[in-house]
């Protein structure tokens, strides 16, 4: 069975034990292993059920020297630690030869992606056990990504595992990522809070080519998935969707506008974009678990701002222009 806990001690042993544990950061919660333990990584992937070819993210302390793990690190991206870390943005960097990091972790690849969380008790626990930890989103492979302790819980029934209470995460969505193998341009892998124009006062930002060789699981078509359908409409389609779709009652609405009447939809989300990323995946997982048979959202405006949502909602579902 699995356990939530506070006691931080009991997590500082458990990963120095070569145990998996779930903690918290300020994107999702993540489902963490020492680093260096290949047996511990190994783990990670049973649990999630992930398939080994997918690499994993190493979190480390912010003032850890990262050229232990890595050839070198852009002058870019050190501008973008120092405005950035602790916080939400991943850099994907070369990976030294004879590292002692777990080849799970990288799938074999010449690459490590990189971050440090924004959350004291994921700091706390790094700075205690004094190595790197790996931390895949706390969900089964595809599916949705927690953001509470409860949804581990939930999860992984049948898992036992402690998790770390830590509040509701405060960001929501996971860490934006840059591939930074080149010197003085990088790429965006996958979207999130920190967004491209912020990383443009710093470096060129280029399309990524031949993404199909960089293997990145949140670049695959479909992922945060929830067990329902889902389908998703532009604003533009709200006529559409109320005169000629199925029976609405039959369908767990999400919006982001005014759209709709009160009583049509089950959740309007915030017109704050951050405040709207911080709910989404909870309120996708009480969407999951209604009554209903599908779920209907709406996309948010198609402004830089709403890219993140725009990214996870087509990913999590497909367009209800197949439905009508
Ligand atoms: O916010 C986050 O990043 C959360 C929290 C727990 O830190 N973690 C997270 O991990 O989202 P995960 O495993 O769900 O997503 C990590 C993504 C995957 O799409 C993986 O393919 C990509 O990072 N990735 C990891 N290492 C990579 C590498 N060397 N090159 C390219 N992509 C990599
Ligand atoms: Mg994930």
């Amino acid at each position: 069975m699995n356990r939530i806990t506070t006691d931080i001690n009991l997590i500082v042993d458990e990963l120095r034990n070569g145990h998996v544990v779930s903690l918290p950061t300020e994107t999702v919660y993540g489902l963490a292993a020492d680093a260096t333990n290949n047996f511990a990584v190994e783990k990670i992937f049973k649990i999630k059920n992930r398939p080994f070819s997918h690499p994993l993210i190493m979190h480390v302390s912010s003032d850890w020297d990262l050229t232990q793990w890595v050839e070198q690190v852009p002058e870019y991206v050190v501008d973008l630690i120092n405005s950035f870390w602790p916080g939400p943005l991943t850099f994907v960097l070369k990976l030294k030869k004879n590292s002692d990091i777990s080849q799970f972790a990288t799938a074999n690849q010449n690459t490590i992606a990189i971050r440090c969380p924004d959350h004291p008790l994921a700091i706390e626990v790094l700075n205690r056990l004094g190595r790197p930890l790996v931390a895949p989103s706390a969900n089964p492979f595809g599916k949705v990504s927690p953001t509470e302790a409860q949804h581990v819980i939930q999860d992984f029934a049948e898992d036992s595992f402690s998790i770390l209470e830590g509040g509701r995460c405060s960001i929501g969505v996971e860490s934006t990522i840059l591939y930074c193998i080149d010197e003085h341009n990088c790429s965006i892998l996958r979207q999130g809070s920190i967004t491209r124009s912020e990383i443009q006062n710093f470096c060129n930002v280029i399309e990524p080519n031949n993404m199909s060789s960089i293997r990145i699981s949140g670049n695959l078509k479909s992922h945060y998935q929830p067990q329902k359908n889902l389908f998703y409409f532009y604003s533009s389609d709200v006529s559409l969707i109320k005169s000629r779709l199925i029976n609405l009652d039959n369908s767990y609405v999400l919006s982001f506008s005014l759209s709709f009447e009160k009583s049509e939809i089950d959740y309007l989300f915030s017109s704050d974009p951050k405040k709207a990323a911080t709910d989404f995946y909870r309120q996708l997982r009480k969407a999951d678990q209604s009554d209903k048979d599908i779920i209907l959202i709406e996309l948010p405006p198609e402004t830089p701002e709403w890219n993140v949502l725009n990214d996870r909602i087509k990913k999590a579902g497909a367009s209800c222009r197949y439905l009508v």
